[in-house]
């Protein structure tokens, strides 16, 4: 089915503490983000490819993938959202349809497997809301309060992990995260904006090593695979 990819690649990397933003950082051979870039660009169905790039970004010129005339570049913005906002309105420039499929991916998550990517798209190409990628909760889940002890154990049955890519229709998920934005609401994934905007995604149960690289063990992690 045709569809429309937004990377946000615009973060800073705090938690990584490593010399350079994390999409950058090397994995077998080639950085973060070539790998994530990669996951889409094989794909029949894709339509064209935006990445949110910081305005200081001075890394992503030196990669060949630069100069590939499928992936355009949009300006990042101050939150994750904001920059996911500023790859939609690019879409929209490029001649996208309201009515046309999104998907969001993290660029720091450069291990989602193609099973899983066909898997989302085959589930939700004729959902009325859309969706997203999600793994159920493997753990026992603690609550916990200021002073490090636990205050309960909630039922893990009703938690699962949000994973990207997260896929919505332009029109829709553009207009809830832009009226989510403005009306200040938390906002950390595009799924957070639909709710917000009174919808329910559905969720796609997929690999749980689609992982976000958050902390150094995360990129130690998928090296020693
Ligand atoms: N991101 C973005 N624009 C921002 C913040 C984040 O495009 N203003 C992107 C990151 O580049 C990353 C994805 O959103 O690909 C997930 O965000 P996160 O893991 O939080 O990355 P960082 O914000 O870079 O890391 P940290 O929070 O540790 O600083
Ligand atoms: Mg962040």
């Amino acid at each position: 089915i045709p569809f429309w990819v937004v990377i946000p690649a615009a973060g800073v990397g705090s938690r990584m503490q490593a010399d350079r933003p994390k999409q950058y950082l090397p994995l077998a051979g080639r950085t973060l983000i070539e790998h994530t870039l990669d996951c889409f660009l094989g794909q029949p169905g894709l339509r064209g490819l935006v990445v949110c790039l910081s305005v200081d970004d001075g890394w992503w010129p030196d990669l060949p993938c630069a100069s590939d005339e499928r992936i355009q570049r949009a300006d990042g913005g101050r939150e994750r959202a904001d920059s996911v906002l500023s790859g939609l309105d690019r879409l929209v420039e490029l001649g996208a349809d309201d009515a046309d499929w999104v998907l969001v991916h993290d660029a720091a998550r450069p291990n989602l497997a193609e099973s899983d990517l066909h898997r989302l798209l085959a589930e939700l190409r004729d959902d009325p809301v859309g969706g997203l990628l999600a793994v159920p909760v493997r753990d026992t889940l603690k609550m916990v309060g200021a002073d490090g002890r636990v205050t309960g154990t909630p039922d893990r049955s009703q938690f699962w992990q949000a994973y990207t890519p997260q896929m919505f229709r332009l029109g829709a998920l553009r207009r809830a995260l832009g009226e989510a934005l403005a009306a200040g609401a938390n906002i950390t994934d595009e799924a957070s904006a639909i709710e917000w905007a009174g919808q329910a995604p559905r969720l796609i149960e997929g690999r749980a090593d689609n992982i976000k690289v958050t902390r150094p063990e995360d990129l130690e992690f998928l090296r020693r695979r």
